[in-house]
């Protein structure tokens, strides 16, 4: 049987940080081999958001394909493009544009939160109200089986599947897939203050830091602020720095940290520093990639091209009836 197919896209506003490397991409890695992937940069959803500072998105959707085939994910076994390499996305984005109902647009709960939080962006655009139709556009094209996604996407997966089902009822039975989601687990950990990690708050730890610039943010991160001096207990549950620990540190030296966090016979300064060795350990393969790819950008020009003519011949597969049943000449 052939695989099941998997469409999923990253908006390129900026490098990616341990929350993406957690949560995302080593669940994209790991389903190359059972599924089909489409991994895409979303450059056109980027500009939603970004458009009176454009810069910004070509810059990284070049960090942002280093990245990935750095943190391995693999050109022969997914297909890497760019969404604005694909014109048929913008085609049918219009075309589905003509059958969504404005309401289930403007009740879309990112929408509200979004605009709520971007103020000072000005996103009263109709690009950024019809943000949904332009993702249900890449997903349907490809006939995506399933879309790996946080949980803050699923309104927008739930109105892709309302927008197929809407499509189908006016031009005919199972020409359009519906798509099921793929949950990807938000890693527990937060930033260098406590807060969400988010480059909006600047206390993010990027997957391409450098030795040194990776020790003095862990370095300065906060810890439990019950241990103003070493010789205070502390409690590693209230603790920000201790969620890394559960992500990089294997389970046995965990287990001897949490009791001398406890009754204070380690000090937070070494058990930053075994965090920054096994972070640096894991993460010392990729920093290398990272800088080989940086020198052979060729190669990353090569993979796109590729991955563009792939992802074209498919999406002209759904083009193709789209157009015939909507009265189009083809
Ligand atoms: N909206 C998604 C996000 O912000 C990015 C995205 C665009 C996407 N198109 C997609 C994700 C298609 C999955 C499938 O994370
Ligand atoms: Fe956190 Fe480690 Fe300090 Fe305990 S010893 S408070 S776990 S940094």
């Amino acid at each position: 049987m052939d695989k099941e197919r998997i469409v999923s896209g990253i908006r390129p506003t900026g490098p990616l940080h341990l929350g993406h490397y957690l949560g995302v991409l080593k669940k994209w890695v790991s389903l190359q081999d059972e599924y089909e992937c489409l991994y895409f940069i979303a450059d056109w959803h980027a500009l939603t958001s970004e458009y009176r500072d454009p810069a910004i998105i070509e810059k990284s959707t070049k960090d942002i394909i280093i990245t990935w085939l750095s943190v391995g994910i693999d050109p022969k076994k997914a297909v890497i493009f760019r969404q604005s390499d694909i014109k048929a996305h913008a085609e049918f984005f219009l075309l589905l544009s003509m059958i969504t109902p404005l309401p289930w647009l403007e009740r879309n709960p990112t929408y509200k939160e979004l605009k709520e939080e971007l103020k000072e962006k000005d996103l009263g655009t109709f690009g950024f109200l019809g943000y949904p139709i332009l993702q249900a556009a890449d997903i349907v094209i490809y006939h995506a089986d399933k879309v790996p996604i946080g949980e803050d996407q699923l309104p927008h997966l739930e109105l892709t599947r309302e927008i197929v089902r809407r499509f189908n009822y006016i031009y005919g039975d199972k020409i359009l897939k519906e798509p099921k989601e793929i949950l990807t687990q938000a890693p527990k950990i937060t930033g260098l203050d406590g807060k969400k990690m988010s480059k909006s708050y600047n206390n993010t730890i990027w997957i391409a830091e450098t030795p040194s610039s990776l020790r003095e943010k862990i370095m300065q991160m906060l810890t439990d602020t019950k241990r103003g001096a070493k010789k205070d207990p502390g409690e590693p549950d209230d603790c920000n720095l201790y969620p890394l620990h559960e992500c990089f540190t294997d389970i046995n030296t965990r287990q001897e940290i949490k009791p001398a966090c406890r009754s204070a016979t380690i000090g937070c300064v070494e058990c930053k520093g075994i965090l920054i060795d096994n972070i640096e350990k894991e993460l010392s393969p990729v920093w290398d990639k990272i800088e080989y790819y940086k020198t052979h950008m060729a190669t990353i020009d090569d993979i796109l091209y590729k991955g563009a003519s792939y992802a074209r011949d498919q999406a002209e597969i759904t083009m193709e009836r789209v157009r015939s049943v909507m009265g189009l000449k083809t």
